[in-house]
């Protein structure tokens, strides 16, 4: 006789863009049993990491040609899918767009896309206050423009994942728009150096985009100034000459090293590889250290070292003359270009904006996790990716995702509103104290384990001392925080992750090495990698046991 199984509830759930967010949303849902139906206004996925020849339909930064993540390989990939060992440590776009394709193919991701549609509005069913449902209104893009014709249709749920820095911010300067003649760009249009040959350019900004643009033009430009505002430190992607940076995100460091400790650390690597008062590029001392931008540029030091970029100070204003009048007195001449490299703002254009803020005019945000609106009855609209962070954003967002599709599905409830409202209140205080406006900038490690922790995929070291498994407790604690540590334990683990998280740094660091090195007996590098590996990690442990009591 046939076993009676309960019909299962399917829930419709619309996902909003497919750019990375949108991808691991997807898969997410599967993995709850959930209907995804993803509306991507481009031809493709990817997101930022689409590039194409004519410009997007929806606008948005794209990469220029010569962008180079700066996170590694192993740090981000998503949870259960490690980018192939003959990757680099450090991929060009092309390759990561790749990556993104080999992800949709391999969990068939692709059927639940619909592509060049464009969500107008996402709004509530007029049966919400009961059904939690939303309407989706949708045009097609054709050729890059809408056409007339809209379509609606209901879902239990919405999962936004449109990559929310969308809009480029250019500060207003004194004379940019009255009097400066010159050419005004936004590093959001920025492709190649093709057009910048033999002009004078002051690229504006001290974060990634404007380092890697002002080292990409300053090559053909008759002469590229860095003009920084607060200024900033700067990092290899490679540590000790092999080692990516971003191995240094740890658990151990973040929960045991005191903050100014770790900064320390960071500021002393980050001088060795291009000392910031001759650069210029120190950041101001008024600037609390909690505000501190590092950039992550192989190249800066070369390129200033050759003179073909050079750092200079905030701009005042801009003249008729071509002149631009700088903070400290300085008169740079004959300007041709200003790139600004300023940022982004946020877009919410498909959503009430009072869903998200009882402040809706105002930079504030009342998300709880930055995912879940506090202000909606029900938990059917979530937003992945409203945030900034010092580390990979894929798996951050894969984390939000993996939440959303576990609440839509009812198979966690989150918290009670009032213990919801005093999280997002201390997030909002934090960021104020931390950055001195909303910036919903976060430290890496912090955002993406305290999501983890609300899902209960957060594996805790003591847990595997528990179970006998030393060798993972130590890998977990003072390891590299890699994704793969997120599919340990809870819903949806994976039997892959330990392969990979004690692989990941041989894949990563033998992967440039192409050609076999004799090495001296005794010192050989990669077969025995995994137990220096060890060995340093019960060092280290030691060493922080004894700074803690000699403090
Ligand atoms: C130049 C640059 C370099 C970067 N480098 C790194 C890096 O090295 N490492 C790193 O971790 N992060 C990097 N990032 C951050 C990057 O933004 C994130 O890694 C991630 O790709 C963001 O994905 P997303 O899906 O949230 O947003 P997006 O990639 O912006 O995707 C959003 C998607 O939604 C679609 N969409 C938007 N609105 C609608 C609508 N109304 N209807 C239908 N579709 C819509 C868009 O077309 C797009 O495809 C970089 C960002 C930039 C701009
Ligand atoms: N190679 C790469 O992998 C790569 C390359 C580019 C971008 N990205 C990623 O893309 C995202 C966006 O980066 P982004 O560099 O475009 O933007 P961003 O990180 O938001 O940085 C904006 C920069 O503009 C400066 N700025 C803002 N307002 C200013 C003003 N009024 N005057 C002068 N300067 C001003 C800021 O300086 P202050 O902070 O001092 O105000 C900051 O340096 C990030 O996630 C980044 O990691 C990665």
């Amino acid at each position: 006789m046939e076993e009676w199984q309960p019909k299962q509830y399917v829930r419709r759930v619309a996902v909003v863009g497919c750019g990375v967010a949108g991808l691991t949303a997807i898969k997410a849902c599967l993995e709850e049993g959930l209907e995804p139906h993803c509306f991507e206004m481009n031809s493709d996925i990817g997101g930022v990491w689409y590039t194409s020849d004519s410009p997007k339909p929806g606008g948005g930064p794209q990469m220029y040609d010569s962008l180079i993540t700066n996170i590694s390989k192993a740090m981000m990939c998503f949870s259960d899918f490690p980018c192939p060992p003959h990757y680099p440590p450090f991929l060009p776009h092309k390759l990561f767009q790749q990556y993104l394709h080999s992800y949709a193919q391999h969990f068939e991701l692709q059927k639940h896309i619909t592509f060049n549609t464009k969500v107008l509005e996402v709004a509530k069913a007029e049966d919400y206050i009961t059904s939690g449902r939303w309407t989706v209104t949708t045009t097609k893009v054709q050729a890059d423009k809408q056409t007339e014709e809209k379509t609606t249709s209901e879902f239990d749920a919405v999962i936004l994942c449109q990559g929310f820095y969308r809009v480029p911010h250019s500060p207003h300067v004194p004379g940019m728009k009255e009097e400066f003649k010159g050419k005004i760009h936004h590093v959001d249009s920025y492709k190649n150096p093709q057009d910048f040959r033999d002009r004078t350019v002051i690229v504006v900004g001290s974060a990634s985009s404007a380092g890697d643009v002002a080292c990409d033009t300053a090559p053909v430009a008759k002469q590229v100034y860095l003009s920084v505002h607060h200024g900033a430190y700067t990092i290899s992607r490679l540590v000790n000459g092999r080692t990516p940076w971003d191995f240094l995100l740890r658990r151990v460091t973040l929960n045991y090293v005191p903050r100014s400790l770790a900064h320390r650390v960071m500021v002393a690597k980050a001088s060795k590889w291009l000392d910031p008062v001759s650069s210029g590029l120190k950041p101001k001392p008024s600037q609390p250290r909690s505000q501190n931008n590092f950039i992550v540029n192989d190249q800066l030091p070369f390129k200033i070292m050759t003179g073909q970029l050079k750092v200079v100070a905030h701009i005042e204003k801009l003249t008729g003359n071509a002149e631009a009048h700088l903070e400290d007195g300085t008169v740079l001449r004959e300007i041709d270009d200003i790139i600004f490299a300023t940022g982004y703002k946020h877009d919410f254009s498909v959503i009430d904006p009072s869903f998200l803020s009882s402040e809706p005019e105002s930079e504030k945000l009342e998300l709880y996790k930055m995912t879940f609106p506090l202000s909606l009855p029900h938990d059917t609209l979530t937003l992945l990716g409203c945030l900034r962070a010092n580390g990979p954003i894929p798996p951050l967002l894969e984390n939000q995702a993996r939440l959303a599709a576990r609440v839509i599905s009812r198979k966690h409830k989150l918290p009670e509103r009032s213990m919801r409202r005093h999280d997002v209140d201390l997030i909002n205080s934090q960021q104020l104290e931390r950055h001195g406006c909303l910036k919903y900038a976060f430290q890496y490690l912090d955002i993406a384990d305290n999501i983890a922790t609300e899902l209960g995929i957060k594996p805790n070291w003591w847990h595997f001392c528990l179970q006998g498994d030393v060798k993972m407790a130590l890998a977990v604690l003072l390891g590299p925080a890699h994704p793969f540590h997120y599919r340990l334990v809870g819903p949806h683990t994976w039997d892959g992750a330990r392969d990979a998280i004690f692989s990941a740094y041989r894949e990563t660091v033998f992967a440039t090495q192409h050609r076999k090195v004799a090495i001296e007996e005794g010192k050989e590098r990669g077969g025995s990698g995994e137990l220096r590996w060890l060995l340093w990690m019960v060092l280290s442990l030691l060493g922080l046991c004894l700074a803690w009591l000699c403090l």
